[in-house]
């Protein structure tokens, strides 16, 4: 209960302080965890993991769970309070304990992150609609970059709220969401091979799992 009320009020506070970059009412639920990291479940031998935007840890959580000896988890967060949060559950909450030698929090905009070696799963976070196309279009960029050939990309939205959005919106805004709606459109065609609804969630959330190329599940 206590880690629950910490989590919460601490992402609260950002929601109120950081809209923009904090972009949703409350943590994800459990429920979108085990979506997002469903494709490493069944990983064969050493897996490397980035997970982008992880607040206050909801999904870290999961994350670590599946962590083995030979894994490891960078994590890339710009907000530097979710950050004290995530390094505090690092340090005093068992499960993060437990792997905290391989596990990476980078204070900075995933934008700037450079890393050594490519990762097999890519889990994502951010909070694109509220994003330009073209920041967005740089975002994925990234991360794909970052992406290892045969690695999957996940990242989770909110079921058509940007199509709802867009209905509710007008002049620049309503541009801008239709720009980010042609592009996310775009990404989805030509990557994702898989999408999971996820209903217990507030709002109800898609885990959309993207390749380089797209094949089958
Ligand atoms: C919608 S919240 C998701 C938090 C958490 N993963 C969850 O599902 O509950 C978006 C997160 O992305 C972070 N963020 C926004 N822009 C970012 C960027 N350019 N680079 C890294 N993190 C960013 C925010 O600070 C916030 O933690």
């Amino acid at each position: 209960m206590k880690r629950f009320l910490t989590e919460h009020t601490e992402f609260f506070r950002q929601v109120r302080d950081t809209f923009h970059t904090t972009g949703a009412v409350a943590p994800s639920s459990s429920f979108v965890a085990r979506a997002l990291t469903r494709p490493m479940e069944r990983h064969n031998g050493p897996k490397r993991i980035l997970e982008v935007g992880p607040g206050t840890g909801s999904i870290t959580r999961r994350i670590v769970t599946l962590l083995r000896p030979e894994d490891r988890l960078d994590t890339v967060e710009l907000n530097d309070k979710f950050v004290d949060v995530l390094r505090h559950r690092l340090q005093h909450e068992p499960d993060f304990v437990r792997v905290a030698d391989r596990v990476g929090v980078h204070h900075m905009a995933i934008q700037d992150f450079k890393a050594d070696a490519p990762y097999d799963y890519i889990i994502s976070g951010l909070p694109i609609n509220n994003f330009t196309a073209d920041l967005v279009r740089e975002m994925f960029g990234v991360m794909f970059n970052l992406l290892a050939p045969e690695g999957v990309l996940t990242y989770f939205e909110y079921i058509y709220m940007r199509k709802v959005k867009k209905i509710l919106s007008t002049g620049a805004r309503r541009d801008r969401l239709t720009k980010l709606d042609a592009l996310m459109e775009e990404l989805c065609a030509k990557h994702r091979f898989h999408r999971d609804s996820v209903l217990i969630n507030v709002p109800p959330a898609w885990a959309n799992h993207l390749r380089h190329v797209k094949t089958p599940a």
